[in-house]
């Protein structure tokens, strides 16, 4: 369960025909999520920052309020394995916020697995956090948008996700999985107005990075959130960032499986 303390006093006072759109950042406590954290409260939103190192979400939310000089940001401690805790939370956010227009889940883990290596425990890790906790986050702001009639919904995927390699086969079953799942909902809430956007992203340089033993085309944090920004802005339903991995990844996607299976990446 989410460590939550109500926020409706640490608000700054606003009018209705002022009120600042409310975004929910799951995975916020560094690299890709900290930043898309610190670009929306930059965009005016007001922020709750969801992840477990609590001391580093209060890090970033103390830089975004002293930028700001007002509240824009505020921490929630929250392991997104904990399933069974995402519907209560997601309605005591609902609350302490007054509201939620934004959505974006990006918390996600890649472990080091070996090539001839099967380890379940691990795979469990990364399907539960890269997917099933994506499912019951997003699911539950689907669910509010469908009602609405608005709001946007982003889901931090990968490029990993595109085809199965050797490397890390769970790591790219749960981004595919996530990848089918935000189709889907945004196949469903088009019609209601409401926005669902995918993000693929290439090699960042993040903690996660270092897991991975070759890279190019490395980018900062701050750059994917910048895409992600614009992308929200344009409703765009699908990007690859930096954009050229569309091409990139096309070429992966169109390559025959019996040369692909014998590339070793
Ligand atoms: N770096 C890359 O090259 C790259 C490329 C493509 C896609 N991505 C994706 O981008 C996303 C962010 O990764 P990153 O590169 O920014 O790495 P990162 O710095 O390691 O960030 C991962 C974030 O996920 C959070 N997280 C992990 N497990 C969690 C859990 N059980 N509950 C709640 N939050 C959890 C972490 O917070 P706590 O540890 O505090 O919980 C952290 O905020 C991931 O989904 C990743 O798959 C990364």
């Amino acid at each position: 369960m989410a460590k939550r303390k109500s926020i409706a006093n640490e608000l700054p006072a606003e009018p209705p025909s002022a009120r600042r759109p409310r975004a929910v950042v799951v995975g916020a406590s560094s690299g890709i999520g900290a930043a898309i954290a610190r670009r929306l409260a930059a965009g005016g939103y007001i922020v709750a920052a969801l992840a477990r190192r609590k001391n580093e979400l209060d890090k970033l939310c103390n830089g975004i309020n002293r930028a700001a000089g007002e509240t824009r940001a505020l921490a929630y401690q929250h392991d997104a394995m904990d399933l069974a805790s995402i519907p209560l939370t997601f309605q005591g956010l609902l609350k302490d916020l007054g509201g939620i227009d934004a959505l974006v889940y990006v918390a996600g883990v890649t472990l080091k697995v070996e090539m001839d290596e099967f380890n379940l425990e691990k795979d469990r890790q990364m399907i539960e956090t890269n997917l099933m906790g994506a499912v019951a986050w997003l699911g539950a702001g689907a669910a509010l948008f469908q009602r609405m009639k608005a709001g946007t919904l982003v889901g931090i995927s990968s490029v990993a996700g595109d085809r199965g390699r050797v490397l890390n086969p769970a790591y790219n079953a749960s981004k595919a999985g996530l990848d089918a799942y935000l189709e889907a909902l945004r196949n469903r809430l088009t019609r209601h107005g409401a926005h669902v956007l995918t993000v693929k992203p290439g090699f960042v340089d993040t903690e996660m990075l270092k897991a991975t033993p070759r890279k190019f085309g490395v980018i900062s944090p701050e750059r994917v959130a910048a895409g992600v920004w614009s992308a929200m802005r344009s409703r765009k339903q699908l990007v690859y960032l930096p954009w050229y991995w569309r091409w990139i990844m096309l070429a992966v996607r169109t390559t025959p499986s019996f040369i692909f299976r014998r590339l070793s990446f």
